[in-house]
């Protein structure tokens, strides 16, 4: 029997008030701590895309990629819930082509849940998949698959008018069947205000601390990648830093020879060395 954390006890968290934090993994070794760690949601985001596979989008990740690395958390982590995101246009197209693509992250991937960026517009489609029994996660405000239409990686839901429009796209979703909904990147405000008007978690990431629970990157708070941080990131370790002093000091141990040392090696036995020396009379 599965010891998994469901979607249900991720709804109940918000009817007890119990804020939680979640947190993107892409490989085995990271699902592990999290899911050591109690973290009980892990997403399998398309910032894979990014992160992982060094995109300057997650438009190129495709649902092989999704579906691979899914895989892969699913077996480091026992009792965390997985959602696997839909990459771009594996769910745009149609409902039928939405479930197809959850369907796969399901039943290929191992993942428990699914996740799609969009509200009004999505409210079909989420209906459609959730009706065949799959979990969905929506994703509001800064939806970083339209950064083209968005024009760049900015707040969403300043103006009445997107803000009006961001409390639509909520309602919208929830009443669709959505578990629970990313708010990414809108005012903290506009993110407090449909923490209170909606029966399902929000999950924010750079929406300020009125959501029910947070998200972030998981090398955004590790500091794995040595450049960009965002704003709406702390970091809490500086593991690129750690990595590159590490990697700087081996290259240097085998270069002067320090490394490996019989320490790190291993001996033939006594018989077989003499065997060598003596020049294998045995062989021809
Ligand atoms: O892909 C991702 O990592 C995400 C999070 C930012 C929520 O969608």
């Amino acid at each position: 029997m599965s010891l998994r954390i469901t979607v249900s006890d991720i709804r109940t968290r918000k009817a007890d008030g119990e804020r939680f934090a979640a947190l993107t993994a892409y490989d085995v070794v990271t699902a592990r701590l999290a899911d050591e760690a109690g973290i009980p949601i892990l997403l399998v985001g398309d910032s894979l895309g990014m992160v992982v596979l060094g995109h300057d989008s997650t438009i190129p990740v495709t649902l092989d990629a999704m579906i691979h690395h899914t895989q892969a958390v699913v077996r480091g982590a026992k009792r965390a819930l997985i959602v696997a995101d839909l990459p771009f246009m594996t769910y745009q197209i149609s409902a039928e082509r939405a479930l197809e693509s959850a369907g796969r992250c399901i039943q290929e991937g191992g993942a428990q849940a699914v996740k799609l960026e969009g509200g009004r517009a999505m409210a079909s489609t989420i209906g459609r998949v959730t009706s065949a029994g799959i979990p969905v996660m929506a994703h509001l405000g800064l939806t970083p698959q339209s950064i083209h239409q968005l024009g760049g990686y900015k707040v969403q839901g300043k103006t009445s008018a997107q803000a009006r429009a961001v409390i639509e796209d909520a309602f919208a979703i929830e009443a669709a069947g959505a578990f629970a909904v990313v708010l990414e990147c809108v005012p903290a405000e506009l993110a407090g205000w449909i923490t209170r008007h909606v029966s399902i978690p929000t999950i924010g990431i750079g929406s300020g601390p009125g959501c029910d629970a947070e998200i972030q990157v998981v090398s955004d708070i590790l500091g794995w990648s040595s450049d960009f941080v965002p704003r709406h990131a702390r970091r809490y370790a500086k593991l690129a830093e750690a990595a590159a002093a590490a990697i700087r000091a081996y290259d240097e141990d085998v270069r002067a020879r320090r490394f490996p040392t019989e320490k790190e090696s291993i001996s033939l036995p006594v018989e077989v060395l003499r065997e060598i020396e003596g020049g294998f009379p045995n062989t021809g």
